[in-house]
């Protein structure tokens, strides 16, 4: 196919007929297929390489295709469903057979500060433990993830933590406290250099961002937490039931 003559609508850019030409290339390849490289679809495609860049690059992002630094470009493995449930990571990963672990990237004491404050319905000045941890899937990591708590309510939380991966066991076990309800929300953000140096992806890479503000029974908040996941490798999966008539 020359891309330069064939076929494409008024508003489709000729990036986008690469694209689709790659992608019909794609859906014939097992996971792990090299794919042409830049150079050769530039010839057999007959336009410019930057058009062909931009193709693979869109590829990249929306985890159809995985480039190896100084190998190739590959067709990438399906990506992994995740349920987006009220249990923990640790629970989740387990009750899907994945192995889990964590690592304790930073944890400190600081002011909660406004927006802080207003989710775990404390004070601007009270105190809020701050928690980043990297969680790692298989022992590849899945999700980097900055969790907030008031100090007051989880004394020694960090301590915890320091002993045992699961936060929500923590809770459970020290404090007596259970999540039982959450407001989640899903945002796309692109990676900053740390995010990407963590899960091993490009800066500007596309990322889903979940946040998540979990309640007890009684309705207090617990948590306000934002994960950041590689979106090229995760779909998220929630099951809607209809409210009752
Ligand atoms: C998920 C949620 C977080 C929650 C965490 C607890 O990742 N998005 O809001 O804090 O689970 O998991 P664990 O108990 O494994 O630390």
């Amino acid at each position: 196919m020359v891309v330069a003559t064939a076929q494409r609508s008024p508003r489709e850019p000729k990036y986008y007929l690469v694209k689709r030409h790659l992608l019909e290339l794609i859906e014939t390849l097992p996971p792990g297929s090299l794919v042409p490289t830049e150079r050769v679809l530039t010839v057999e495609l007959g336009t410019s390489r930057t058009t062909v860049r931009q193709a693979l690059s869109e590829l990249v992002g929306e985890g159809r295709l995985v480039r190896r630094q100084g190998s190739g470009t590959y067709v990438a493995e399906p990506k992994i469903s995740w349920p987006l449930q009220m249990t923990s990571f640790t629970q989740q990963a387990s009750a899907n057979g994945y192995s889990v672990s964590t690592t304790l990237l930073d944890a400190a004491r600081q002011r909660a500060g406004d927006s802080v404050a207003a989710r775990l319905a404390i004070k601007p000045s009270a105190g809020v433990f701050c928690v980043e941890r990297l969680r790692l899937v298989d022992e590849t990591p899945m999700a980097v993830e900055t969790s907030y708590l008031s100090a007051t309510r989880f004394p020694g939380l960090i301590g915890h933590l320091r002993r045992e991966n699961s936060l929500y066991k923590v809770l459970a076990d020290e404090y007596g406290v259970r999540p039982v309800a959450a407001d989640e929300t899903i945002e796309t953000a692109a990676a900053s250099p740390r995010e990407a140096e963590l899960l091993n992806t490009d800066t500007g890479a596309p990322m889903l961002v979940l946040g998540r503000h979990s309640f007890d029974a009684a309705g207090a908040p617990i948590e306000w937490v934002r994960s950041w996941y590689r979106g090229d490798r995760y779909t998220f999966v929630a099951r809607l039931v209809a409210p009752a008539q």
